[in-house]
Formats: structure tokens, sequence, C-alpha cells
């Protein structure tokens, strides 16, 4: 769900060097990790590339995810799927982020995505997007 015009910004902010990537494999499971607003660590493992559909809230797609960019077809470099953009999509959709950096349960995992997003298709993360139908997830993150 990261936008492209913040990838300009992290062009110049962020040298590969100092870029910290962990590309994810389309089908596989993977958790996902954040801060919530309570300061809480939250967890959800799920698939890497599922599809939760459309947030009734921030009317986002929930396509893809994992991938660096919003749903299968939003502006990215490549189709990148990485820890990172994963943490931040599951994140944003059960918070129902908005805003980006500045959402309060989300923003963290926003900007650690955008080293992902920037430098994520130069690290070898890009892959084939999946076509997955959408599935609601049934589990709720576990936050503590
Ligand atoms: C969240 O994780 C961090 C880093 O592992 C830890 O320092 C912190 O105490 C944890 N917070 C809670 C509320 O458990």
């Amino acid at each position: 769900m990261l936008i492209l015009s913040s990838i300009a910004l992290a062009v110049f902010a962020i040298s590969p060097a100092s870029a910290s990537i962990t590309c994810l494999k389309v089908g596989a499971a993977a958790t996902a990790r954040w801060t919530n607003a309570a300061d809480q660590n939250c967890t959800w493992t799920g698939i890497v590339g599922s599809n939760f559909g459309i947030d009734p809230v921030n009317m986002g797609n929930y396509a893809c995810n994992g991938r660096c960019g919003a749903d299968c077809t939003g502006a990215a470099l490549g189709n990148v799927y990485t820890q990172d953009c994963f943490s931040h999509d599951i994140c944003s959709f059960f918070n129902n982020a908005a805003g980006g950096a500045s959402d309060p349960n989300c923003g963290g995992a926003f900007d650690a995505a955008v080293d992902d997003t920037a430098f994520g298709f130069a690290y070898g993360c890009s892959q084939t997007n999946p076509t997955n139908p959408v599935v609601a997830p049934t589990i709720m993150p576990a936050c503590g």
C-alpha cells in the first residue's frame, strides 16, 4: 500500500548499503510484525501474495499482500515482495490504516518498508504476481 511518491524521497535519503531488505516468496507463509499505537508488538502469520479484497474503511485493495506498492498493480519498481512490505500491508488492513508514515498503528511499519520499495527490485525481490481469489482472513493479529 505504499505510494510511489515516497520512493523518490527514499532514493535520495537511503543508500542501498544501508537498506534492510528481506525478500519473501509468493505462496509461502510469513509472519507480519509491527508495533501498534499502544506500543504492543503485533504478529500475524499468513500467505505472501494473499488477497483480502477491499478494506471497507480505508477502501484500500489488499490483493498481493506483501507487494511493495498498492494491491497487485499500483505504481512500483517491479513486483517486489518483502518482509517489511508484508508487515505493512497486514498492519494496514487490520488497522484500516491511512496516512502512510503518520498512521498511529502502522507508521513505523510504513517507514520500515520505504527502503524495500525503493531498492527491493535491485535486491532481486521481484516476482510474478499471483492471481488469488479474495479470501477474508479468519484469524486476527496477536498483540501484546
Ligand atoms: C516489543 O518488542 C520489543 C523488542 O523486542 C521489546 O523491547 C518490547 O518490550 C516489546 N513490547 C511489549 C509491550 O512486549
